[in-house]
Parts: structure tokens; C-alpha cells; sequence
């Protein structure tokens, strides 16, 4: 079993990821909410609330220390006992209270020795709480004085909360990110949200997160204290938020109020509860309205509750699929002040280093909005970058001389060989080289026939004001027709180009390579050089995957630690012979590495002994010391080699 307090990235849609966050009451997976039990009112049991979907709960241990009945129960038997549940239990340490009553009567010393002391898994430190109206200084001391606190934490093993304050100001959560990283907490929660979330300051809150999360620890979970709704959970993940705490499905049932996916209702002007609430097949809605508070009360948390967990449940899927952001755009459709959150997030350029070049899912282009997904503008810069290499003509391919997929023995193809002009298509806007086609998201997307479209030609007209260029609609008529390549060569070299940020693809593919196609599909296969096969172009996203006889090329274009990561002596033998690379292993990488790309594997000395995958961006890489940084596919050391 996995020590206590370490989490494992299972599967990742950019920032957001599944991961298992191991406690002494066992695993949390994440995504994930923890209800907020008060344990002087139970309204839904332990085992109750374990049946709509709950793994961890949050409770006060403020509110159990100074309740004299239950901090001896709790002493005695435990928060466990305490509270029913034998699961993972988060404790909290009376900062909301002590910002409401302006102090509480105990130190953080002693809330995190009574937390302890109390079996909690996940221990609070009493951090300062800080609202979004405090001025910079106030905002500042509540996060120097909050890592004070964290400064006292020994390291026993207990899993430690500290909570990153900063306010609405980004560079004091950014400062609070990195110095509650460094401290023993083990666990990320970000503080002080609760009044944005109330009042619906959304954009205030992506800011906040933003900050945190890009300066944070990323092997460690990060939570967002009290942002449960179910409205705002997917943009949340889509920064990198691993968990919450929710006690709005508590705190809305009291009013009559009913959690939606995307708003919140009274119970009064709900005309039928919707099919997929735990209450539809239990009342009509007249009977809900007139039950007894009590009951009613029971009821409706139940329902909203359920609709967290449910919405929790959509959203792992979403990542498995890698669609997350395009359920954040449907959602942000739900509300003006969502939408103005979302918006903000997508003018983050720095979130690209998390995204892979591919998704599973297939590129949607629906309107101009996805023209700023990291996906997009990689490609968009990528293409300007590549025409920019040449000074020759460029040519506007007419798509109806492309579509469905461009043959080997097309026109086209004969066209481009014989000349040395940039050979151009509009795909929503950007002027993709025709080499890169079938590179993902160019061929692996669906477009709006309604959205907009984008004039390529002034763009071209504007960045290459020296060039020729022309509407290219008949191969026949080609003028300029001096040149001598090979379009299968040219292709690989530009998805190499763009696959590892390199302008070395000759080195990786010399003149001499032979490249197959397939005979079916009329598409590039696979590329050998003598007899070696190194590498493949696989047919799900358009890149490359290569061999170790094809690493060595690599290893030759890219310099440095391109592309690399270093492991130490007790590592070499094993990824030799084709074993993963393990984190903890890792004594040197390249920062600029892309999460899923082939990435090779070098020992002490520099040299090269196996190629694989990466499984996490070249930006985490060093923060991880559990769990698989590179899935290798060969060691040189393997037989064959
Ligand atoms: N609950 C809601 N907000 C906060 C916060 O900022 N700190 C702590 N410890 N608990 C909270």
C-alpha cells in the first residue's frame, strides 16, 4: 500500500487529473468532494452519504474541542467513532471562526495537537483567513504569518493542510503557493474563497486559483475550501483544483433550495424533480413541499448531494476522455459571471506546458473561442514559424484538391514535388502546411460549417509582406517548378519539427530513410533507416513513435537535455532492459518536456538507454517521488539492440 500522504496522477486532461491520495482510513480519489458534517446536527448519517457517493468527509475540529461533550468522545473513541464514518476524515481548525468572532481562545499549536490526538487523516493548521475586500498588507501578513504556523509543523508523518492565502492578489498567492509547497504540509488547500463564491466573483476566483495552482506543489492535492457547487466544479478542475468541502448541500436543503447542474432553484418553483435525483421516485413534488423542516430538510440534502457527486462523476469522465474543456465551455454557457471566469482562463498562455500535442477526444471547432485553446495556438504558432523558414512563394491550397485525405499519387502531391513553394491550407484560421494534415487537430476535428470563416490570406498577407502569395486551385498550372523533394520526407521531417521543437529533423531523418506506406489507407506508415525501423506514424493523432534504433537519431538532433530525462546509477540497469522509469529516480530533465511524448532516457554520463512516453510535463517532473515518470518503451539493452 502506498504511504500515507502521497497521491498518484492516474489519468490527466491538462491541469486537471484522477488521482488516488492515500490516507490512514484509506484512499481518496480525486476529483472529489467532502461534505461538511457538523457533529452537533447529523442530518445525513455517514452511511447514508456513503451511498450517494461519498469517500471523505470534512468536520471541525474547532467546533468538536470546544463542545466539552464531544471533545471527550472524541478523545476517547476517536473522530471516527465521533462522526460514523471509518473512511478518510479531514479535520479544520477554526480560522473561518476565528476571522467571524475576530479569535478563538487556542493556539495553532494546540488545534493541530487536538486534531491529532483525535485520529483526523488530513489535519488543518489554523491558518489566517483573508477576504477579497483586505488591502495588500493585511492580505500579505495573513500569508507570512500563515506560514509561520506551517513553519511549526514537525515532520511525523501526520498528512498537514496549509492553506494558501493571498487575497484577490496574484502575487501573493503566488508567494504563498511556493512557500506553503516547501513547508511539511503534505495537502494544498486555497483559503479565503468562501465571499468570492458568494458572491458569485467566479473570474476573482479563477485569478486566485490560477495563481496557486501554477506555483504549487503538483504532487500534492490541491483543495478549494467551500467550492462545492455544482456549477463551478469543472472549471475548477480545468485549473487544477484536485478537491473540495462542501456545506452548501446542507446549508441550501434548510431553504428550500435545490442544487441544479447549472443554478440553484426554490423548491417552489421546481415543477417536477428532475429523473436523475434520488427523490423522483420518492415524492411528487407536492408531497416534497409539504414534508415536515425536518424531513424536508433530509431530503433535499440528499438530493444535493447527489447532484455534486453526479456532477463529480461527469467530470472524471470528461478527463478520461479528454473533453474537459469543452464541457467548461457548455457550462460556462450557464451563467454571465461563469462565462466571464471561463474567459478569463482561457487568456492563460502558460497552462500549454501541461497539454499534450493530442487528446483522445477529437478537436471540436465550434465558434472563435477555440482559436484560444493551448491546442490551437501551439499549431497556430508552430505553422507561422514554418513558413517563416522559407522566402519562396506560398501557395493557398483550394480545399476541394485535399478532401477527403491528400493521396500519395494525387496532382497535388506531383505539384509539390516539383516545386519548393510553402504549400498552405485554411484550417479555422491558420495557414497549416500540408505536410502536417494528418497531424492531429487538423485531421482529427469537427468543424462548424457555421463558424466563421477565418481570411488566411490577410493574415499571410500581413506577417509575410514580401512573399508571393497565391490562391492554388489547379495542380496543372503550377508555375513555379524548379523544385526536387519528397512529400513523404518533408512530412515526417515537419511533424518531427513540431513534435520536438527541433529545426534537426534531417538528422533525424537523412535522405536515406525509407518511408512505407500503407497500401489501404494510402498514409505513411512506417520509417526505417538500413535495415532499422525507427520510427512509426501512428494513425490515431499523426506523431511519431520511435524506436531505439530511431533515439538515436533523436539523440543526435537534440542537444542537451532536450527532450531527456537523467536517472540515476541504480535506475540505469533496469530501464536498460526496458523497464519504466520510476520519479524518484530522475536526477536531471528537461523543463520543456510535453506530458505523453517520447521522451529518451539518459544515464549519469549522458548517454542515451531507453526511449519511452512521459507521463507528466517537463514542469512537474521534479516534483513527484512515487509512481511512473516515463513509460518505457525499449531499453537498448534488450535483446535485438
Ligand atoms: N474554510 C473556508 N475557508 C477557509 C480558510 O481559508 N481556511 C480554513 N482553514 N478553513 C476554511
Amino acid at each position: 500500500m502506498a504511504e500515507n500522504g502521497t497521491f498518484e496522477i492516474i489519468d490527466r486532461d491538462g491541469l486537471a487529473r484522477i488521482g488516488k491520495f492515500q490516507t490512514p482510513h484509506g484512499m481518496i480519489e480525486t476529483p472529489g468532494v467532502m461534505p461538511v458534517v457538523n457533529p452537533n446536527i447529523i442530518v445525513l448519517s455517514a452511511n447514508e452519504m456513503k451511498k450517494l457517493g461519498m469517500q471523505a468527509l470534512i468536520t471541525n475540529s474547532y467546533i468538536i474541542k470546544r463542545t466539552p461533550d464531544l471533545a471527550e468522545r472524541a478523545l476517547r473513541e476517536g473522530v471516527h467513532v465521533l462522526v460514523g464514518f471509518d473512511g478518510p476524515i479531514m479535520t479544520d481548525s477554526g480560522t473561518f471562526q476565528s476571522y467571524v468572532y475576530g479569535g478563538i481562545e487556542y493556539s495553532n499549536v494546540d488545534m493541530l495537537d487536538f486534531q491529532k490526538r483525535i485520529g483526523s487523516d488530513i489535519c488543518t493548521i489554523l491558518d489566517i483567513f483573508s477576504t477579497p475586500d483586505d488591502g495588500f498588507s493585511r492580505a500579505k501578513y495573513a500569508v507570512e504569518e500563515t506560514h509561520k504556523r506551517a513553519k511549526e509543523l514537525p515532520d511525523d508523518g501526520t498528512i498537514y493542510a496549509g492553506t494558501i492565502q493571498g487575497s484577490v492578489y496574484p502575487s501573493l498567492r503566488r508567494r504563498s503557493a511556493r512557500i506553503m509547497s516547501s513547508s511539511n504540509v503534505k495537502y494544498l488547500p486555497i483559503g479565503g474563497v468562501v465571499p468570492m463564491l458568494e458572491s458569485y466573483a467566479y473570474a476573482d476566483l479563477v485569478s486566485a486559483m490560477h495563481s496557486a495552482k501554477m506555483n504549487a506543489d503538483f504532487s500534492k492535492p490541491v483543495h478549494l475550501f467551500g467550492g462545492g457547487h455544482p456549477m463551478f466544479l469543472a472549471l475548477s478542475v480545468l485549473t487544477g483544483v484536485d478537491m473540495f468541502d462542501s456545506a452548501s448541500y446542507i446549508k441550501y436543503a434548510r431553504d428550500d433550495r435545490v442544487l441544479m447542474q447549472d443554478r440553484t432553484l426554490d423548491l417552489s418553483d421546481v415543477e417536477k424533480m428532475p429523473a436523475w435525483s434520488p427523490l423522483a421516485d420518492m415524492y411528487t413534488i407536492s408531497e416534497l413541499r409539504s414534508l415536515e423542516r425536518e424531513e424536508k430538510t433530509k431530503a433535499l440534502a440528499t438530493h444535493n448531494l447527489f447532484a455534486i457527486f453526479a456532477e463529480i462523476a461527469e467530470i472524471k469522465q470528461r478527463i478520461a476522455e479528454q473533453s474537459l474543456r469543452r464541457y467548461v465551455k457548455e457550462k460556462a454557457r450557464s451563467h454571465p459571471y461563469l462565462m466571464d471566469a471561463y474567459k478569463k482562463f482561457l487568456g492563460y498562455r502558460d497552462v500549454s506546458a501541461f497539454e499534450s500535442y493530442s487528446r483522445k477526444a477529437p478537436f471540436y471547432y465550434t465558434d472563435a473561442e477555440d482559436s484560444r485553446d493551448p491546442i490551437y495556438w501551439r499549431l497556430r504558432n508552430f505553422c507561422i514559424k514554418e513558413i517563416a523558414r522559407s522566402d519562396k512563394q506560398i501557395l493557398i491550397v483550394d480545399d476541394a484538391l485535399v478532401s477527403p485525405v491528400l493521396s500519395m499519387e494525387s496532382g497535388l502531391v506531383r505539384a509539390y514535388e516539383n516545386s519548393t513553394a510553402v504549400f498552405v491550407r485554411n484550417w479555422n484560421g491558420i495557414p497549416v502546411p500540408i505536410e502536417l494534415w494528418d497531424t492531429y487537430p487538423v485531421q482529427q476535428s469537427i468543424l462548424s460549417r457555421s463558424a466563421a470563416k477565418r481570411n488566411i490570406q490577410a493574415l499571410l498577407s500581413r506577417l509575410f509582406p514580401r512573399r508571393e502569395i497565391i490562391e492554388f486551385d489547379d495542380p496543372a498550372k503550377l508555375s513555379n517548378a524548379e523544385g526536387k523533394r519528397r512529400f513523404d520526407l518533408e512530412k515526417i521531417r515537419m511533424i518531427a519539427r513540431y513534435q520536438f521543437s527541433t529545426a534537426n529533423s534531417s538528422l533525424i531523418f537523412p535522405d536515406s530513410c525509407s518511408i512505407r506506406t500503407s497500401r489501404k489507407t494510402d498514409r505513411i506508415r512506417t520509417v526505417s533507416y538500413g535495415d532499422d525501423l525507427i520510427a512509426t506514424l501512428r494513425a490515431s493523432d499523426g506523431f511519431l513513435t520511435f524506436t531505439t534504433a530511431g533515439a538515436k537519431l533523436l539523440e543526435k538532433a537534440l542537444p542537451g537535455m532536450k527532450c531527456r530525462v537523467m536517472v540515476s546509477d541504480e535506475s540505469r540497469d533496469f530501464n536498460l532492459q526496458g523497464k519504466n522509469v520510476f520519479f524518484k529516480f530522475i536526477i536531471d530533465s528537461d523543463r520543456e518536456i510535453v506530458p505523453g511524448n517520447d521522451t529518451l532516457v539518459v544515464d549519469r554520463t549522458g548517454n542515451m538507454i531507453a526511449i519511452g512516453k512521459s507521463t507528466v510535463s517537463g514542469r512537474e517532473i521534479s516534483y513527484f517521488r512515487r509512481g511512473v515518470a516515463v513509460d518505457v518503451r525499449s531499453g537498448i539493452g534488450q535483446p535485438g539492440d
